[in-house]
């Protein structure tokens, strides 16, 4: 087996080694419930819109994997899972397929078994305008999604050690290639100095991707005979990095993911601002775990959870999910609290 293709299925075995079902990041968030929502179930409307799609639901199966045999196995369950929720999916990074034909078909399977999802193809911001129309091309994507990775790509062995030139690479894509883009980071989270840069060259779609769920700088470093320790623990968690997106959320949209694991992940997240949430590491689990039919209807009662949560906090659409950002700024500051104070009540001396 080749280099890339090993360390392609290392990133999936060291994933689900690592994987956690909780995410303590989420516990300070309180959804605001409400006693009187004065709403029908059947009035709740989950769509979104994202880059000028309609999106039936306000969640997706983020990037993971491709180019190994391996890959094309989970790529396949990925792709029906997608078609079956009807979910958008965006497929693993493909700068393999641009170097070698063999891989192709991992990523082929996905558009076979899913011909009508919205689908997105991935690249690194190190590629250029060509490689993107090529992969957007030959993957019949609808958008591409860029990943921003540079901690990840300083502790793996094989990674990149220049940085120059991703600003400007992005900027082009935006501007040429003819689907939209958007872009990514990869568990380490944006700052809001960096969310301000996309901006200024005409990024307009941008996942945050935060700490908490899957850990690339624990994943690197296990792949390392001598991690390098000083880099793990740096990320910005997501709701953290979702915070610094908030003067952005009005001319940019932004999307959440990074340690999403259920439907109350996700609702909190859609109630810090963001389009939509995007889930890597639990569904792999998931899948491993459960199986494909089990994960569809687990999804499918992600759904109906959230349906309720929208209820329970007395709006009807993801628009209004999303104002729930404005009143959290709005509370003062003992409320803010309020939830925390009443889980140590009573052990206070
Ligand atoms: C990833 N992720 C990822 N991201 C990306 O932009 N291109 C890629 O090729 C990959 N590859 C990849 C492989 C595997 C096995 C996993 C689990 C993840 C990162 C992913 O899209 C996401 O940003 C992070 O995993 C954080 O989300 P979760 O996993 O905490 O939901």
């Amino acid at each position: 087996m080749e280099k890339i293709e090993r360390r392609k299925n290392q990133h999936l075995q060291y994933a689900l080694e690592f994987h956690s079902e909780q995410n303590p990041d989420w516990e300070g968030i309180d959804l605001p419930l409400c006693s009187f929502p004065e709403l029908d179930i059947k009035e709740i409307e989950l769509t979104t819109q994202v880059m000028g799609f309609s999106l039936r639901y306000p969640f997706y199966i983020n990037a993971m994997t491709g180019g190994s045999e391996q890959a094309e196995e989970w790529n396949r369950s990925l792709a029906i899972l997608a078609r079956e929720c009807d979910l958008m999916l965006a497929m693993g990074s493909y700068s393999i397929a641009l170097q070698k034909n063999e891989a192709k078909s991992s990523f082929a399977v996905i558009r076979r078994e899913a011909p009508n999802i919205c689908l997105g193809v991935n690249l690194g911001a190190d590629k250029t305008v060509s490689q993107a129309q090529r992969a957007v091309e030959e993957s019949e994507a609808d958008f591409l999604q860029i990943h921003v990775n540079p901690l990840q790509e300083l502790i793996m062995l094989e990674g990149e050690r220049s940085f120059c030139g991703w600003l400007k690479n992005i900027e082009e894509m935006v501007r040429r290639v003819k689907v939209p883009v958007m872009v990514k980071q990869v568990g380490f989270g944006m700052s809001r100095a960096d969310i301000e840069r996309l901006a200024q060259i005409g990024v307009r779609t941008i996942d945050i991707s935060g700490s908490g769920g899957t850990d690339f700088a624990k994943i690197e470093n296990a792949r390392r005979q001598k991690p390098y320790l000083a880099l793990g623990n740096l990320g910005i968690s997501t709701p953290d990095s979702l915070r610094s997106s908030r003067p952005f959320q009005q001319s940019l949209e932004i999307l959440a993911s990074g340690g999403i694991k259920n439907a109350l992940h996700i609702a909190k997240a859609l109630s810090l601002g963001a389009k939509a949430a995007g889930i890597a590491g639990q569904i792999l689990y998931l899948l491993k775990k459960e199986g494909l039919e089990q994960t569809i209807a687990e999804l499918e009662h992600w759904k109906q959870e959230l349906t309720r949560l929208y209820l329970i906090c007395g709006v009807k659409s993801t628009v209004e999910m999303n104002r729930l950002a404005e009143r959290e700024q709005a509370k003062p500051a003992d409320d803010r609290q309020g939830n925390r104070r009443r889980q140590t009540f009573g052990k206070e001396p």
